[in-house]
């Protein structure tokens, strides 16, 4: 276990914003994907909630130099195998099932699994995850919530998603338990739509260039 959170740490380090995507046409993924890199966002989730997101990240994992492809939206053992099997370095899951738990295991591939109250992160922790995904984190309760979990749940580390900008970023990265945000905003759907890969380029670079 200490080994993949190593792993997910060192990913989780590569930036402080992991961008959410939601590729519908796959053959957008490695154009995308160039555009994040360029801008300083190496790590990338690719969620398995279309048809191509497997292809995504086959692509994505094969063709782009510099990226680390994850896969997200993993909500059971057959996709996290088939994420596995497509290139994916880590997984991230919206919450946990001992199912999931299960797969993970049985992998060398990280699981940053997601946790959205005390007692979920308690049950994380029994089973040896030092860093969670805060899920939703705007709606169960947004930064305050998650810095009121710092002291009672020292030694968690988690990377918050759901409902975060450029405008709130700020707000997690400076809390002594966040180790990166992820949100979807610096891949916006009409910018990937017309192919305005220098936009995407800049909001990456905005995004890299956050700090707590
Ligand atoms: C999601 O699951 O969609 C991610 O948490 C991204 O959320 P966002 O679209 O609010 O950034």
């Amino acid at each position: 276990m200490a080994d993949k959170t190593e792993k997910l740490l060192s990913v989780l380090k590569l930036q402080p914003v992991v961008p959410v995507l939601i590729i519908d046409d796959a053959a957008t993924a490695v154009p995308l994907a160039r555009a994040l890199v360029a801008g300083g966002l190496k790590a990338i989730e690719i969620t398995l909630r279309t048809p191509a997101a497997l292809e995504a990240i086959r692509l994505v994992a094969n063709e782009v130099e510099g990226a680390v492809a994850g896969a997200g939206t993993i909500l059971n053992a057959a996709q996290f195998d088939q994420a596995v099997e497509a290139g994916s370095q880590f997984i991230v899951s919206p919450g946990t099932t001992q199912e999931l738990l299960d797969a993970a295991s049985a992998s060398s591939v990280p699981l940053l699994p997601g946790a959205a109250t005390a007692s979920e992160v308690m049950a994380l922790r029994d089973e040896g995850y030092e860093v969670l995904k805060f899920f939703p984190a705007e709606q169960a309760g947004g930064a305050s919530y998650l810095k009121a979990l710092s002291s009672p749940l020292a030694g968690t580390l988690f990377c918050p998603t759901g409902g975060i900008s450029l405008a709130n970023a700020k707000d997690y990265l400076s809390l002594p338990n966040v180790i990166c945000v992820g949100g979807s905003w610096v891949a916006p759907k009409e910018l990937v739509a017309r192919g305005d890969w220098a936009g995407i380029t800049k909001l990456a670079a905005e995004a890299a260039g956050l700090k707590g």
